[in-house]
């Protein structure tokens, strides 16, 4: 049995999206700004909930030339809730790179792109197929799984090597006619019909050819080696408030949620921590508290990250003094008032205590 002739493949698939395809916004335009925007939203979640996302940044920033000139705080406070901040770091920097460098234009081709900082082939060939029409394939989580699936490759998806063999046949795929509507077709074929689970093989117009149905290979394929388990941390913030603001602070380098607000942290690597340490550790920091101001929150709250398990317990401490100026620069800590909170780019953690906390009463 002949199996998957890739020569019918492009325009087996065109035919489906064009009988199939979701009304998106960034599908009716060229604009090579918008088509970026999208992209790099949609690495990080999927169609729904990034249509949302989408809107807010095209309207806040309605040119590169808008969001290269937004202050990094609000760029992060848009993203908020997306996760993998280093990615609208990137975005923003990008924008600036965009502007200084380019004039404000994006470069047109694949290779050009590939040089702007924060663009990775998979951006890069986005662009320039959907923007400008170049015929480059688009590579992503959903082409990976169809082409894994239709044409029988076992490769592990996770093995940066892979990457080769699929690219090589994905390159071979695209038609030098309409590579665009491909390469939209392909990534919606992975979305809608051949999903990750329960894939809708008994409506697939590849039936007949697609190497996985006809081995029994649907669930087997792709194959991912398994990431290795996350690593576990326990953080336990310290909440002082002061006359109805709060200390917040804003985190640093070289660690997750650059660039993001969250309270005084003690990282324990024990599950739980006796009181005396959290009162050993305020001491040392030259805040003296006193047992009973401690009010620990009902809940544990937990954050899953691509390499980490965060577990958060949070501690309101009520301060009948402001903190020392020396204390608060050690600590690089901050009053704010609850409107201000509201407006600081702050991790989904953090923003669901202070929903708990009713601190944010939804502003
Ligand atoms: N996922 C990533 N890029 C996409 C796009 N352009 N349309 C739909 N889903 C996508």
């Amino acid at each position: 049995m002949a199996l998957a002739p890739t020569a019918h493949f492009p325009t087996s698939l065109i035919r489906w999206y064009n009988q199939n395809k979701r009304a998106l916004p960034w599908r009716d335009t060229t604009n090579p700004y918008f088509i970026w925007l999208s992209e790099v939203i949609l690495q990080q979640t999927r169609v729904a909930q990034g249509l949302p996302y989408y809107y807010k940044f095209i309207h806040t920033y309605p040119t590169v030339q808008h969001l290269a000139a937004a202050q990094q705080d609000e760029v992060l406070r848009l993203w908020q809730g997306l996760g993998y901040y280093s990615r609208a770091r990137n975005m923003h920097h990008t924008a600036q790179q965009v502007v200084a460098q380019h004039g404000g234009n994006f470069p047109n081709k694949y290779e050009k792109l590939l040089k702007l900082k924060g663009v990775g082939s998979y951006t890069a060939a986005a662009i320039a197929t959907f923007a400008f029409g170049e015929r480059v394939a688009v590579l992503d989580g959903n082409v990976f799984r169809v082409l894994a699936r239709v044409f029988g490759i076992t490769d592990d998806i996770a093995a940066p090597a892979s990457r080769k063999v699929f690219q090589k046949l994905a390159d071979e795929l695209v038609p030098a006619d309409e590579p665009d509507v491909y390469n939209q077709a392909i990534m919606e074929f992975g979305a809608i019909q051949c999903t990750p689970v329960m894939p809708d093989c008994l409506f697939c117009p590849f039936q007949r050819t697609c190497f996985a149905f006809n081995h029994g290979m649907v669930q087997e394929l792709p194959v991912k080696s398994k990431a290795k388990a996350a690593r576990p941390r326990y953080f336990h913030y310290l909440v002082f408030e002061w006359q109805g603001q709060y200390y917040l602070r804003k985190r640093l380098e070289g660690d997750i949620w650059q660039g993001l607000y969250d309270f005084y942290l003690y990282e324990s690597t024990d599950k739980v921590v006796d009181q005396t340490l959290l009162l050993q550790e305020l001491n040392g920091a030259g805040i003296p508290v006193q047992p009973a101001q401690i009010i620990p929150s009902a809940k544990t709250y937990k954050h899953i990250l691509s390499h980490q398990k965060i577990t958060a317990h949070f501690y309101l401490i009520k301060l009948k003094d402001k903190l020392h100026s020396n204390v608060e620069q050690e600590a690089r800590l901050a009053l704010y008032n609850p409107q201000k909170i509201d407006e600081l780019p702050k991790p989904v953690l953090i923003n669901n205590y202070l929903k708990d906390a009713r601190i944010l009463v939804h502003l």
